[in-house]
Parts: structure tokens; C-alpha cells; sequence
């Protein structure tokens, strides 16, 4: 492979958070790129090939590679892959935790109580602030792609391992701001940021160049003696709708 091409490809990687390449198999294509290194993270069993300089890749790319994925545990327990959906062009991106029980049977995103809330959220405060927008206006995606075991939060490797895809996701769609749903969201996408969700939300961040809203989880909202998290997490959805769409 020539330098420039070589270079090309590790920033590409780097772009997706891996931080050490191994050789594992010398015949195996791009994981053969560097040899020997630290232990690192769990590597999936193949390299995406980084697209075109200054072409974005396309989600049917990207989940075309996902495949049946059996790169962690979580394939173990689901029925179907949650990629994502809405606009492929969407200016606006929710990123949640990860597929429940109906998104599960589904194969699509926020489909369950949550997301009914969520949708009713969006659709609710762009008709009230006078935002021609609905729901299949934005886009909708998750941190893992399948659904965790009884629910539980996404475990460090399984949001490292799908971590890559979320980042393709994010860099094939390129929205003018994004709104994190939760902790893990926040987790896989803030990395320097310690503080919990009640501290960071309503508030702007950056993710690469991009804008990024915190807001509650709609799970959280769904509990009855959460009413004046409800309020906060409408007030944070007004501001990014206003954001992005004025
Ligand atoms: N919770 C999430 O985080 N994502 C979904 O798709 C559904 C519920």
C-alpha cells in the first residue's frame, strides 16, 4: 500500500476511535496494517474501507457492513439489528442507548413506550413552536445496534465495538446538530465529559464540528415522579429545533 493511501486509511481508523491496530492475521487485508502493539480493545473481524476523499459514505454502506453482525456478545440474544432511521439527510440526529423489546421485534428504533413519548416530543414542541418538522424528518439511531439482555446499559466493549458504526452513521449524515438521549449516548459520544446528565444537559457541546445537544432519556421521563425533568427535556428540545431549523 503507498504512504498517502496507508495514511489515508489510519486516519479514517483513528476517525472511528480505534487507537491501536494489531496484526492478527498477516493475509487479512487492512488489519494487517500495523504489527504487534499494545492489547487493545476487541477488534472487529474486518476493516471498513474509509470512503472516497470528500464523498461521504452512504448508510446502506454501512449497514451492509454490519452484516449479521456477531462482533460481541449482544447477537447473541437479539432477533434483529436496530440500525437506525429516518432522513438519510436529516439535519437533526437523536442518538439513544440501545434497542428494546419492541425495537427488538421490529428492527427499527425508538418504537416502544420511549419512543412514542420521544416522538410525541418532537412532533409536539415543532407544532407548538410553528417547526414544520415530524418525526421521519430527522434521523434516529442508537450506540449499540442489538438489544442488550434484559435491558441492561451497553457494557464499555459492546459500545466500542459499535461505537464505529454510530460514528459512520453520524459522518455519512453530517447534521447540523445532534441530540443526545441518556447517559450511554452521552458516554459514547462525550468522551472528556464526566459529569451526569442532569449537569449537562440543555447545553451545547461539540462532537468533531458538530453541535451537540444533552437531554434526558425518554425511559427516564417515562417515570411518574420525573414531571420536572419532562419540562427540561421539552425546553431542550425547543432549543435544538430552533437551532436547526430556524
Ligand atoms: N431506548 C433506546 O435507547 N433506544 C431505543 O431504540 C429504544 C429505547
Amino acid at each position: 500500500m503507498n504512504p498517502e493511501l496507508l495514511r489515508r486509511y489510519l486516519g479514517y481508523y483513528q476517525d472511528l476511535g480505534f487507537r491501536h491496530l494489531y496484526r492478527r492475521n498477516q493475509n487479512r487485508g487492512a488489519g494487517a496494517l500495523a504489527r504487534g502493539g499494545p492489547p487493545g480493545p476487541p477488534q472487529p473481524d474486518f476493516l471498513p474501507v474509509p470512503p472516497a476523499a470528500g464523498s461521504p459514505e452512504l448508510l446502506a454502506t454501512i449497514r451492509e457492513d454490519i452484516g449479521d453482525c456477531r462482533r460481541c456478545r449482544l447477537h447473541e440474544g437479539r432477533a434483529k439489528i436496530v440500525f437506525g432511521s429516518g432522513n438519510q439527510q436529516a439535519r437533526l440526529v437523536f442518538v439513544g442507548e440501545g434497542p428494546g423489546a419492541d425495537e427488538d421485534e421490529q428492527g427499527l428504533p425508538f418504537v416502544g413506550r420511549a419512543g412514542q413519548l420521544l416522538t410525541q416530543m418532537i412532533e409536539g414542541t415543532a407544532r407548538k413552536e410553528g417547526i414544520p418538522i415530524q418525526r421521519k424528518d430527522v434521523y434516529i439511531c442508537n450506540v449499540v445496534k442489538c438489544r442488550p439482555p434484559g435491558n441492561r446499559t451497553p457494557l464499555p466493549d459492546e459500545m466500542e465495538i459499535c461505537g464505529q458504526f454510530l460514528v459512520r452513521q453520524l459522518l455519512a449524515i453530517r447534521p447540523k446538530a445532534i441530540c443526545l438521549l441518556g447517559a450511554t449516548a452521552v458516554k459514547a459520544l462525550l468522551l472528556d465529559r464526566k459529569e451526569g446528565v442532569t449537569k449537562l444537559r440543555g447545553n451545547w457541546y461539540r462532537w468533531r464540528d458538530i453541535p451537540v445537544m444533552v437531554t434526558y432519556h425518554p425511559s427516564y421521563l417515562l417515570r411518574p415522579y420525573n414531571q420536572s425533568a419532562k419540562r427540561e427535556a421539552w425546553e431542550d428540545l425547543k432549543k435544538v429545533l430552533h437551532y436547526v431549523y430556524d
